[in-house]
């Protein structure tokens, strides 16, 4: 098992497949995009699923979720995905992408044995779109979202980011959107983990200032937190339920403590935490011909050293040198 200094153990591996995206969301990377990694530099399909699978077998690893960048993007997803559902014990296989060309792939994904997504959908405004994420492509992500709720990728999850002075107006809109589509929302906070460096605490809209935006609207109770366990958001009744809405405080409400969390990066690397300093190289262990044994004990050290916490709050708090699209959201 994945077991920390602190006793906290990872059951859930996140696997980031490309850092490369089609869009380019404010909050995450520049309009011109970033310098990304060269091909040679990416863990190929086999590379994924061997990690996977040592993941699975040999370290307790009982979710498993492909992120990137934007996971679409990697050709091999659905043979990835295949390998990662034939594992036994079964893994949960789910992913989280900004849904563009899920009307494609949706249905063969839950084919191959996709579980569930979670989509990022922060407006629906198509102008408020191309200003966010540089893009026109609010109707592809629309389309996506339908396709993965036809095609049983249940429950489907949607991640807001709000940005003051660009789409704070839309918390109310976008919670009746997914109320009357059956997609469960949540709100983010946004994390300095941006590529421009550009996040300013005082300028980050709170979990506080989300729930007071959707009060106006909606009434929320909170739902019973012994469900919540290492799950980051924190779940809200809507008006008196069965639906609900959740918002993730990643920030000012750190579920740091309960964290059960491990990536991979797209080359390779293991990452102990979203805000580590620090990450493992698997991969060149990998290619110059480690065992599983020597992998999984090089994974394991990787997670003893993960701290207690982001430390977001510490004055001396540096952003990690890789951006979320790097890392893996
Ligand atoms: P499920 O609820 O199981 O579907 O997973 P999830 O919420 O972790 O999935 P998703 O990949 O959609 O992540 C949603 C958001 O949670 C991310 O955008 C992050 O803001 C936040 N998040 C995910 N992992 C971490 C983490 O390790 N630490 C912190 N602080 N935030 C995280
Ligand atoms: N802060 C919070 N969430 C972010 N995401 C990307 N960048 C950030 C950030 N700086 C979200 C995306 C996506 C998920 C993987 O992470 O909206 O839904
Ligand atoms: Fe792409 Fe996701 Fe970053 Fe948006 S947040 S630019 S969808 S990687």
């Amino acid at each position: 098992m994945l077991v920390d200094s602190f006793g906290r153990v990872a059951t859930d591996l996140r696997v980031s497949l490309t850092d490369r995206c089609n869009l380019r969301c404010a909050y995450c990377m520049p309009p011109e995009g970033l310098d990304w990694l060269p091909k040679p530099e990416l863990l190929t399909g086999e590379e994924i699923v061997r990690l996977v699978t040592i993941g699975v077998e040999r370290l307790g690893i009982r979710e498993v979720r492909f992120t990137g960048g934007e996971p679409l993007l990697r050709r091999e997803l659905p043979e990835i995905v295949a390998a990662t559902a034939a594992l036994r014990p079964r893994p949960q296989v789910s992913l989280t992408t900004n849904g563009i060309g899920l009307t494609r792939l949706a249905e063969p994904l839950a084919r191959a044995g996709l579980d569930r997504v979670n989509v990022s959908l922060d407006t629906l405004d198509r102008d408020v779109f191309v200003r966010l994420a540089h893009r026109d492509r609010l109707r592809d992500v629309l389309d996506g979202l339908a396709a993965a709720s036809a095609a049983g990728l249940t429950p489907v999850k949607v991640n807001a980011v709000l940005m003051r002075g660009v789409n704070e107006h839309e918390a109310a809109p976008l919670l009746r959107y997914c109320l009357d589509q059956g997609y469960e929302l949540r709100f983010i906070e946004q994390m300095p983990l941006d590529a421009q460096h550009g996040w300013r605490r005082d300028d980050m809209i709170t979990a506080d200032e989300i729930l007071g935006l959707l009060k106006d609207s909606f009434d929320l109770t909170e739902d019973d937190p012994r469900e919540r366990g290492s799950a980051p958001a924190e779940l809200f009744l809507v008006d008196g339920g069965p639906h609900r809405v959740g918002v993730i405080g990643s920030v000012t409400r750190p579920f740091c403590g309960a964290c059960d969390r491990v990536r991979i990066t797209a080359d390779g690397q293991v990452r102990n935490c979203l805000f580590a300093t620090e990450e493992s190289d698997l991969r060149t262990a990998l290619r110059s011909g480690a065992t599983d044994e020597e992998l999984a004990a090089r994974w394991l050290a990787a997670v003893r050293g993960k701290k207690a916490g982001h430390g977001i709050d510490d004055p001396a708090f540096l952003q990690p040198a890789r951006p979320m699209s790097a890392i893996g959201g």
